[in-house]
């Protein structure tokens, strides 16, 4: 969940600055402390401190480092071993205070190994699993390794996750960097400056050539250049490729925008139309699969779960099969005793990186000795879940970097929906003709989002202004809608700090209805589908009871429209080949009810408490 950066140059630039950049560009993976450390004149200089980058620098100057350093490590961190304080922030040292490391992930053996260390007189600081990794290549080298073959030998003793970068005062010609599970990434300027870090955004001002690292392999970057080697065998020669990044640098940056999410729910309609164009026979390869799958699973986490949920009610709807739809982080448990050969999990993630997600299809994978296929839909190329997957299809959002997901919400709904559309036309289930209406209803939704944001939302913060006292909502919808109730709530819990449930509008008069009093707000998720009938009872049985009722409805809507207090409208078709989009259409209405109710409440969309973009902890 931390953000890791190195920078390695032979170039005159000021190292702390771009060191300060890019852990800026990093921030959304962690904002509780931060640090950076520079080496000039075989001396290691650093700055480091609980809090957010910019209140960090204020204080002390973070760009500020000797000129001649040409090398620097900087970390941003989201507390995961000991609170977020000065001393638990990264760098962290040895004893000889000459190998600095930054951390991404978690040592499950670090107290079995702090002990050690500390019997062979190694003295510890922190609370931090990381201070290990410091001491155990200090305690190597004095065996007589060299760095290299010392951090080799560290880090086959570590067990767990981790994305590590380490200096060392006496060697400022290199930086070393190791992954396991934990996302790495290189950049390189050839001949002059090489950069790591755990996203491509850290350095995409600066360069769009990048390899990207497996697990167990090191990189060994110099100014301009960058070597690999395989940890578990150090003499297997690594072939790695160049990848080019396509994205524009603005793509990664707020462009005007007060909030990357706020900007990023506008860029919905632009990642719609990219998604469209994922290539067929992608689409084609997903649909034969789970044509002849005997049982299939979709599985994720947070709103990829909810997006899974709504892509499960399209898939089946033209697969006719059950498709099990599970919480990544349940998944074992739920299926220890009943995962069967030949079954199809779908696993889909934004960031690919989830470590629950991962574990799970790791588990599946080796449980049936690889009997099982896994199809993965996430935004991120190379990312540690295509790995696992035997098919992958990337969703094309571009890069997101406010921590609340919202157009890889949309791309992820988009790409299931498409994935149907290729199922219905092997199983031939309906005309072609309906499918090329289907297929004109998913190509709508960038036209229809576009048209609601630049022509519906005013009402959007009048709503806001009305629900201003309110801290508890329910948000209730019915069928597929339910996805779009549990996801547009998710959004107001996590930027907003509200409490809401999400919820089957049929199945809250088993209990939840009782919290029921005057002025209660209840937002109904009400598209003309198969649902909306009934869905018009349950409105009239809230309103009944005194709620202060807000429906997100299509353009045309009257009946719900006229039972509701306020509504949000969207500019939709009402017809049955339009059904299907609702998922889709109706949620950057809910994004920016929360986006502006964090704005209301004086909370920072991009950065909210306690979260981080990417959970990389169970
Ligand atoms: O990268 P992933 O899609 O696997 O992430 C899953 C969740 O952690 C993520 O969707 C989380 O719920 C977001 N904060 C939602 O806005």
């Amino acid at each position: 969940m931390c953000g890791i950066f190195g920078i390695i140059t032979n170039q005159d630039i000021s190292i702390g600055k771009f060191a300060l950049e890019g852990i800026k560009r990093l921030e959304y993976r962690g904002y509780d402390s931060c640090g950076i450390v520079a080496l000039h004149d075989s001396q290691l200089f650093i700055k480091k401190d609980a809090g957010k980058i910019d209140e960090i620098n204020e204080r002390l100057k973070l760009s500020e480092f000797p000129s001649e350093s040409k090398l620097a490590l900087a970390h941003t961190r989201w507390a995961t071993h000991g609170p977020p304080t000065k001393v638990n922030s990264h760098p962290h040292l040895d004893c000889s205070k000459k190998i600095a490391v930054i951390h991404n992930g978690i040592l499950e053996n670090f107290l079995e190994l702090k002990e050690m260390l500390e019997r062979e007189g190694h003295k510890f600081i922190s609370d931090t699993d990381t201070e290990i990794i410091p001491h155990l290549i200090e305690s190597y080298m004095k065996k007589g390794d060299d760095l290299i073959q010392a951090v080799v030998n560290a880090v086959n003793q570590c067990i767990g996750a981790y994305g590590v970068v380490i200096c060392h005062a006496d060697y400022p010609d290199i930086i070393i960097a190791v992954r396991k599970e934990s996302p790495l990434v290189i950049g390189i300027e050839k001949g002059k400056t090489t950069y790591c870090a755990s996203d491509i955004p850290a350095f995409l001002p600066y360069t769009r050539q990048c390899y990207i690292l497996e697990d167990n392999e090191m990189a060994i970057l110099k100014a301009g250049s960058v070597n690999f080697l395989n940890v578990l065998d150090p003499d297997m020669p690594i072939k790695k490729e160049i990848i080019n990044i396509e994205w524009s640098i603005d793509a990664a940056e707020k462009g005007g925008y007060e909030h990357f999410m706020l900007k990023e729910i506008y860029e919905e309609p632009v990642a719609l139309r990219r998604t469209m164009k994922i290539p067929r026979t992608n689409l084609q390869a997903f649909a034969k699969i789970l044509w002849s799958a005997k049982n299939i699973y979709i599985t994720a986490a947070g709103t990829s779960f909810y997006a899974s949920l709504a892509g499960k009610h399209i898939i089946t709807k033209f697969l006719g099969k059950y498709i099990h739809a599970i919480e990544c982080s349940e998944f074992q448990t739920e299926l220890d005793d009943a995962l069967q050969e030949d079954s199809v999990i779908i696993a889909v993630s934004q960031s690919g990186e989830t470590i629950d997600l991962i574990e799970a299809i790791r588990w599946a994978k080796e449980k049936l000795k690889k009997k099982i296929t896994v199809l993965c839909i996430t935004n991120v190329v190379g990312s540690s879940l295509t790995r696992y997957s035997d098919e992958s299809i990337i969703t094309q959002a571009g890069p997101e970097i406010g921590v609340a997901a919202t157009k890889t919400y949309c791309t992820q709904v988009l790409t299931l929906a498409l994935i149907a559309l290729e199922i219905a036309r092997y199983r031939k289930v309906i005309t072609k003709q309906e499918i090329d209406k289907y297929y004109d209803a998913l190509k709508s939704t960038a036209d229809i989002i576009d048209n609601y944001l630049k022509n519906n939302v005013s009402n959007i913060k009048d709503i806001v202004n009305n629900l201003d006292k309110s801290s508890n909502f329910f948000y209730l919808a019915r069928g597929i809608s339910i996805a779009t109730a549990k996801e547009g709530g998710l959004k107001l819990k996590e930027v907003a700090c509200r409490f809401i449930e999400g919820y089957s509008a049929a199945h809250a008069k088993h209990g939840p209805i009782s919290l029921v009093r005057e002025g209660f707000p209840i937002i109904f998720i009400a598209p003309p589908d198969e649902t909306y009938q009934r869905l018009v009872g349950n409105v009239m049985e809230f309103k009944a009871r005194g709620g202060n009722i807000i429906s997100v409805v299509v353009d045309s809507d009257k009946v719900i429209t006229e039972l509701s207090d306020r509504t949000i409208r969207i500019p939709q078709p009402a017809n049955k080949y339009y059904n299907i989009i609702s998922p889709i259409t109706f949620i950057p209405a809910l994004q920016l009810l929360s986006y502006y109710a964090a704005l209301k409440h004086n909370l920072d969309p991009d950065q909210p408490l306690n979260l981080a973009k990417t959970v990389t902890v169970h």
